[in-house]
């Protein structure tokens, strides 16, 4: 919120903005939750969307939209080729990022498949922060493999770090010693690092990561889908850029790389991706694949109505007034959350709430998903959906084996600008319940289990009938609640 000061309270996220469309919402009874949950195969991710009350899977493609946003759809040019929308947006891309060239695809992950088919090649290595579950599968689906070298603090689920998304700079010389750099693909910085709490990286660690690059001829690959709230961190955290503008600081994080890509899905609240450079031989290279596997270099997958959106919303996102509304309400949950005895993921990070389903569910062991449990069970006990950030959302390796996952969470997204306070103080309550009742809580076992990517589709089964337990005990303390 902007600068202002409460006379008779204390201090909580003040919205910037008014709700001018709405879309109602249901709560249904603990039976049909208790009867979803079945049905969807303990996957939040299976969960139809009329069964949920407040959804908070994810922020990807879901985030508000601004009056301005929706008004530029109406202007959309639909030309195949050479459409006047694309030069809006190449525009803007060039002025935000400062970058000669932008290139369109459907999403994030359309970014990750082409990068990883030019640049991975078998045996090839991609040192990063931390990775990401679809950046993951294309580079493993390339030949190559991931070393996460993030700082040994952002692995802590509790820490008063600023910036536990920073990358290890004695662990990534180590890696490029161990491999050599010709077997690395190119080093890989995801601002806002997703899979350990949203936790943000800082711009002085992304000068010493280019540093590094330099040193060993490496390409620099920034992901910016998490952007957004990795831009409002430095502002507030770092200090040397307290005097910087968003679009400054965001400037001098795009000089420091030689790719960026990102899911505008997240950045920019529309739907789509892209990457910059200023490399005419990246260029060239990606161009060849866009027509491929996107579609023509002016739209590149996306359509040409929320390319429009994306326009704004990327300027839009340049106005920490907007930016600061996601990691303010994650901060007073997070806040909350703790008053109640909730383990959860501190700092506050961006993208979401970030529950510790390893100590919340400290009798549930990692085979059984303690994560996945707790997702299950807080839509049983509220109908909000959560997902899980653990051991279920990694992959088995080449001899079936699970790795366990570093941290067990339950990932509570705040899509921005979406929920009101008293939708979150709902959530948190119900989740102040489920601490209480966690005992109640068992495991997981899947019973239909995909290879890749197995979080989206996997349809798992709980070990015993806690389920009806917890619904028992949930009648007996709240009555007939919903
Ligand atoms: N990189 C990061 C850091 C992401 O968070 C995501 C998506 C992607 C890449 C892929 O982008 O979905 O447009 O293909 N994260 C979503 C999430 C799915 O829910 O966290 P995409």
């Amino acid at each position: 919120m902007a600068n202002i000061n409460l006379y008779n309270s204390a201090q909580f996220p003040l919205e910037m903005h008014k709700v001018r469309i709405v879309q109602k919402l249901n709560l249904v009874p603990i039976e049909r939750r208790l009867a979803a949950i079945r049905e969807a195969g303990q996957n939040t991710f299976l969960l139809k969307n009329v069964d949920i009350f407040i959804d908070m899977l994810t922020d990807s493609g879901v985030n508000a939209m601004s009056d301005k946003q929706v008004a530029a759809m109406m202007e959309a040019d639909d030309s195949y080729a050479g459409s006047e929308t694309f030069t809006k947006l190449d525009n803007k891309c060039k002025e935000i990022f400062g970058k000669e060239y932008f290139i369109p695809a459907h999403q994030g992950r359309a970014c990750e498949h082409i990068l990883s088919q030019l640049y991975v090649h078998d045996g090839n290595v991609v040192p990063m922060n931390y990775h990401f579950t679809t950046t993951k599968a294309h580079i493993v689906i390339n030949g190559g493999s991931v070393e996460e070298i993030v700082i040994d603090e952002g692995l802590r689920v509790n820490s008063d770090h600023p910036f536990k998304g920073n990358m290890d700079i004695d662990k990534l010389k180590a890696v490029i010693e161990k491999y050599g750099s010709e077997k690395i693909a190119f080093v890989r910085l995801e601002a806002g690092t997703n899979l350990i709490g949203g936790q943000p990286l800082s711009l002085s660690n992304m000068e010493d990561v280019r540093k590094v690059c330099d040193a060993f001829n490496l390409m620099l690959v920034l992901d910016a889908s998490l952007l957004a709230d990795n831009l409002y961190f430095i502002k507030q955290r770092e200090e040397k850029c307290k005097d910087m503008s968003i679009r400054e600081i965001t400037r001098a994080m795009s000089d420091l790389c030689h790719i960026i890509y990102f899911s505008a899905r997240k950045l920019g609240c529309a739907r789509g991706g892209g990457i910059c450079t200023n490399s005419k031989d990246i260029y060239l290279k990606i161009r060849e694949l866009i027509p491929l596997y996107e579609g023509f270099l002016t739209y590149g997958g996306m359509s040409v109505r929320e390319m429009e959106a994306l326009a704004v919303g990327l300027d839009e996102t340049m106005d920490e007034e907007m930016i600061n509304q996601g990691p303010q309400f994650i901060a007073y949950m997070v806040d909350e959350l703790q008053k109640a005895g909730v383990p959860v993921v501190t700092p506050a990070g961006g993208l979401g709430c970030h529950i510790n389903a390893m100590e919340f569910l400290n009798h549930i062991p990692q085979d059984q998903y303690p994560a996945g449990a707790l997702a299950t069970a807080l839509y049983i006990a509220s109908g909000a959906r959560g997902m899980e950030r653990g051991t279920l959302s990694e992959q088995r390796d080449e001899n079936g084996v699970e790795p366990f996952a570093n941290m067990e969470l339950l990932r509570l997204a705040l899509p921005r600008r979406v929920f009101t306070l008293s939708q979150v103080k709902y959530v948190i309550d119900r989740i102040s319940w489920l601490y209480e009742n966690r005992k109640l809580v068992g495991g997981l076992k899947f019973v239909d289990e995909p290879k890749n990517l197995r979080f989206f589709f996997g349809r798992l089964d709980t070990i015993t009938d806690w389920q009806s337990k917890l619904v028992a005990k949930f009648k007996e303390d709240l009555g007939e609640s919903l």
